[in-house]
């Protein structure tokens, strides 16, 4: 199997897929490329620097069995012709694996989250961009309120945080997100973290036209939630 990992981090994730075949992992981020090809490259594992949005350098990259985007749907500018790039890279029989947050992390993340993907809005995503989910998973859980606060003050935190300012103009944009985070953080006993994973295959003569694709493309970061 030849595998695509996209947006690969530091490389863990790389070399547990080379147990299925060649695989290349690519990040945006020289420091982890160079990390990555320190800890973890070898026969079947290497990696690439470059940009999911630069359409010209995933062409470049040919055709694959799978590609696995971990983490990455909500970090793209745009996630339709990203999805259909995926679609049209996979050869004939091959798959995706693709995974980002269930739940609102705007707040926090931005900017390098560009959006927010509810459950609904994933589906609409896969099948406008001509995939079907063959299996899916989601994970679910509370961090308390004791444990996200050691969390973000902790030494090795690694976690952006916002400044404060940012926090007030986007709680003023989504007043109802500072409803539910007011709500978490008091009686709801915990901020709510979750993701949602995909195994998609490719539609065969999906209509995945410009037009199609566009009229479907909502603004996520508005109408989530
Ligand atoms: C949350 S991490 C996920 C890493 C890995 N896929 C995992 O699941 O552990 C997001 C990664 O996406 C990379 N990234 C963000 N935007 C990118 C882009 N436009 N092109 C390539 N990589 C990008 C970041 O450098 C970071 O390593």
């Amino acid at each position: 199997m030849k595998i695509l990992d996209i947006a690969c981090g530091s490389g863990y994730g790389t070399e547990i897929l080379s147990d299925l075949g060649k695989v290349t992992g690519v990040d945006l981020d020289p420091e982890v490329v160079e990390y990555a090809c320190r800890n973890y490259a070898n026969g079947c594992t290497s990696f690439k620097l470059g940009n999911a949005d630069d359409f010209g350098f995933l062409e470049s990259l040919g055709t694959f069995d799978a590609v696995v985007s971990l983490a990455t749907v909500e970090h793209v500018e745009d996630e339709y012709k990203y999805l259909e790039w995926i679609r049209g890279a996979l050869r004939p029989g091959g798959a995706s694996v693709v995974c980002f947050p269930s739940v609102v992390t705007m707040d926090w993340a931005m900017p390098h989250h560009k959006r927010d993907i509810s459950i609904r809005q994933a589906r609409r995503l896969f099948h406008k961009t001509g995939f079907e989910v063959k299996r899916d998973f989601y994970q679910n859980h509370k961090l308390d309120i004791r444990h996200l606060i050691s969390e973000v003050t902790s030494h090795d935190n690694e976690i952006p945080i916002p400044p404060l300012r940012q926090w007030i103009g986007y709680y003023l944009t989504h007043p109802h997100h500072a409803v539910l985070r007011a709500y978490e953080t008091t009686v709801g006993g915990g901020v709510h973290f979750g993701d949602q994973e995909y195994l998609l295959f490719p539609v065969p003569d999906a209509d995945t036209s410009p037009a199609r694709v566009k009229s479907g493309s909502p603004r996520f970061k508005e109408s989530f939630g």
